[in-house]
């Protein structure tokens, strides 16, 4: 277990946020590997503790996040079709946003298609963990098993970060399928809410976007004692 928390540090202090390269997929298969085993392992340092106490937290409110949307959404569309379902999706998922955004916690959803170009659109690291999740599906791997965790650098300080993939299901292609999928009257409304839409155009399976969770870091000095 030692040697994956290493390794997970190791990859923690190579990594200056805006060198994700042509070595994500290797990267990011190593380091999945070990965000993955790091739930079970015993924390090295106080650092280690912190993060896996985020990654964590970090797990279960992508989770919360997802099934309470869902839930909604889907009774929604069975009530009322998809036209009434989206103001589900309008307010109910910045709403979910902001009320889990606190703390020093920043939780969003994005995709490399958005449809809320303002909140969905990703960062750069987020773009790159965002391709990794779509050659993954490509590669065949279960698009609801992905994950990605690192510790980042950027202009603003230190993050822990994490992403959760959000795959496409059947429900989702009335409002994010290909315009057969969808109905000309929900076509319209979403394009009277949000005239610069990219979210079409998506089979089942595939991935539609992820959870992007960020946790503000003490600076270094503090974390490497
Ligand atoms: C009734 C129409 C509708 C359905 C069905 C629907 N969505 Fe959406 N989706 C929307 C709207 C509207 C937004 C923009 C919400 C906002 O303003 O934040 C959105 C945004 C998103 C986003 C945020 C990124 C972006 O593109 O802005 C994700 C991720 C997403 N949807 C995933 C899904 C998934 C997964 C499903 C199926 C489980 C689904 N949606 C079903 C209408 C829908």
């Amino acid at each position: 277990m030692l040697g994956l928390v290493m390794d997970y540090r190791r990859h923690r202090q190579n990594y200056r946020g805006d060198r994700l390269n042509k070595t994500l997929d290797g990267f990011f298969q190593k380091s999945f590997l070990a965000a993955f085993m790091l739930a079970s392992a015993v924390p090295a340092t106080a650092a280690d503790a912190e993060h896996l106490k985020y990654l964590d937290e970090s797990r279960k409110t992508a989770q919360e996040f997802m099934q309470t949307l869902g839930g909604t959404l889907k009774k929604q569309l069975e009530l009322g079709g998809a036209e009434s379902a989206i103001g589900v999706c309008k307010q109910v998922a910045p709403a979910l946003a902001s009320e889990y955004s606190k703390n020093g916690r920043v939780v969003k959803r994005v995709s490399l298609k958005a449809r809320n170009v303002t909140q969905g659109t990703p960062d750069a690291w987020e773009s790159d963990v965002l391709n990794s999740f779509e050659l993954g599906q490509q590669q065949g791997k279960p698009v609801a098993e992905m994950e990605f965790t690192q510790i980042t650098t950027d202009a603003d300080g230190r993050w822990f970060r994490y992403m959760k993939a959000i795959p496409t299901q059947a429900m989702c292609l009335q409002c994010h399928g290909q315009s057969a999928d969808i109905s000309p009257n929900v076509r319209k409304l979403l394009l009277q809410e949000y005239p610069e839409d990219k979210a079409v155009g998506f089979s089942a399976g595939q991935v539609r976007g992820a959870m992007s969770i960020k946790y503000q870091l003490g600076n270094q000095s503090s974390v490497n004692r």
